[in-house]
């Protein structure tokens, strides 16, 4: 089957919210647990999409499977900085979908004038550790007991990529 990548848009809403919803109930890689109330997502949604920031929805046929973003951060010295998520549906996960998400939300976030792309990784979580790397994200150290999930601390490594440009 062949995915499409696309900006979000109101219909995907939804559909997005539900995915986000199955991904963190995983309780493993995100930082939440579960979806924010939807009315609180769309609000969200809406504001990137008002000030066209990056977010992209990945789609099989009509069905939302994943989404990548990369948001700005509080305060005028980081306005050159993005926060990277991503997530993808368990079943549509090992077939090179992430990367292609990655390659496109990056593009549009260098487009727009970010230099820098931070995110954190749980230390067990190889898969999403070893794509980062393979695109040209950096270690930029370990942040210890950074998640508490079920009564489980996980360390997380801090990872981020320059423009090249
Ligand atoms: C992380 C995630 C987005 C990656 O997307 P994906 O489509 O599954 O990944 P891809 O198929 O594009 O690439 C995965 C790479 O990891 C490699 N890989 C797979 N299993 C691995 C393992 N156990 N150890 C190391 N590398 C592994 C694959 O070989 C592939 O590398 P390749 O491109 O050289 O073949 C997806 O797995 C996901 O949604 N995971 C759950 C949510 C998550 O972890 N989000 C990130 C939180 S920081």
């Amino acid at each position: 089957m062949d995915f499409t990548i696309s900006p979000n848009e109101e219909r995907h809403f939804a559909s997005l919210h539900a995915v986000l919803d199955v991904v963190a109930r995983e309780q493993r890689y995100l930082a939440f647990v579960q979806a924010p109330p939807f009315e609180q997502s769309l609000v969200f949604y809406r504001n990137i999409i008002a000030r066209d920031l990056c977010q992209f929805v990945a789609l099989e046929a009509d069905e939302l499977v994943g989404w990548c973003d990369i948001l700005p951060v509080m305060g005028e010295s980081r306005a050159h900085i993005g926060t990277l998520g991503i997530g993808l549906l368990p079943r549509v996960r090992g077939k090179g979908l992430g990367r292609k998400l990655l390659d496109t939300t990056i593009a549009k976030a260098w487009h727009k004038g970010l230099t820098r792309i931070e995110l954190s990784v749980r230390v067990d979580n190889p898969v999403a550790i070893a794509l980062y790397e393979r695109i040209g994200f950096q270690h930029e150290g370990t942040r210890r007991n950074a998640s508490l999930i079920a009564g489980r601390y996980c360390d997380t490594y801090a990872m981020a990529l320059l423009n090249p440009a």
